[in-house]
């Protein structure tokens, strides 16, 4: 008699899996760095099993933060907590070396911020966003509104194709009150180099690139379980 094949898990319950993985990582008694997305909502609502033992978190995202204090989880405001031992957050695409892409949420200019103050940068994807390279994820580029002509023009010059991200009809509007630009056609050979370029545009608040604040640990959800990758 032959058993019956076991039903591969689906992309929710791969982030479920990870998002409980990276509680190994918390730090008893700490504040913890909270980013934003789909995987790292599975990793606060597992938070919430460990309120008791962590004095709170710095969120990423006001969609973060509600779903924190939802969870009775408190949240500090980042300049008043000089360092973290640890921020949890998801990626978009992430390579061999740790490098990311990430703001498929308009969230990666507090997600740098909050990884910028942070000791490790723990990264929890499912396996279908590891990559050999950066660049098919189109790179989002928060920008200040009135520049965004221009930097489109730039990414051209790149060979890139900037297209402003719409929400219900009109330019999305981020936590920060810019708007972000999707990129396409970018390959990001030299993430470090790419993103220091990019950064010093005029009107560039952030670059989706995280070379500089990159994963020093990748919790990646698999079909036989949870991999951790350490860069
Ligand atoms: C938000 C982000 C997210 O980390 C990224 O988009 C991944 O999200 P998800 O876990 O929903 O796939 O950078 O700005």
């Amino acid at each position: 008699m032959t058993s019956a094949a076991a039903t591969p898990l689906t992309q929710d319950e791969l982030k479920t899996l990870v998002g409980q993985a990276a509680l190994a990582y918390v730090v008893p008694g700490s504040i913890v760095g909270v980013g934003t997305g789909s995987t790292v909502n599975k990793f606060i609502d597992a938070l919430a099993s460990m309120k008791g033992q962590i004095k709170g978190a710095v969120s990423s995202s006001v969609a973060s933060t509600v779903r924190l204090k939802a969870l009775g989880i408190e949240v500090f405001d980042s300049n008043d907590v000089p360092e973290l031992a640890v921020y949890i957050d998801g990626a978009d695409e992430i390579d061999g070396q740790g490098y990311m892409i990430k703001g498929g949420g308009a969230a990666l200019t507090r997600e740098k911020i909050v990884a910028a103050q942070s000791k490790q940068f723990v990264c929890i994807v499912d396996d279908s966003k590891l990559v050999q390279a950066l660049g098919k994820f189109p790179l989002p580029v928060e920008v200040i509104p009135m520049a965004a002509k221009r930097i489109a023009a730039q990414f051209a010059a790149m060979g890139g194709t900037a297209t402003l991200r719409m929400k219900d009809g009109t330019p999305l509007v981020t936590d920060n009150g810019q708007h972000i630009l999707d990129v396409t056609g970018l390959q990001i050979t030299e993430p470090l180099a790419f993103e220091s370029q990019v950064n010093q545009w005029p009107g560039v608040v952030t670059v989706g690139v995280f070379a500089h604040q990159k994963a020093q640990v990748c919790l990646m959800a698999t079909a036989g379980g949870v991999k951790t990758l350490n860069y």
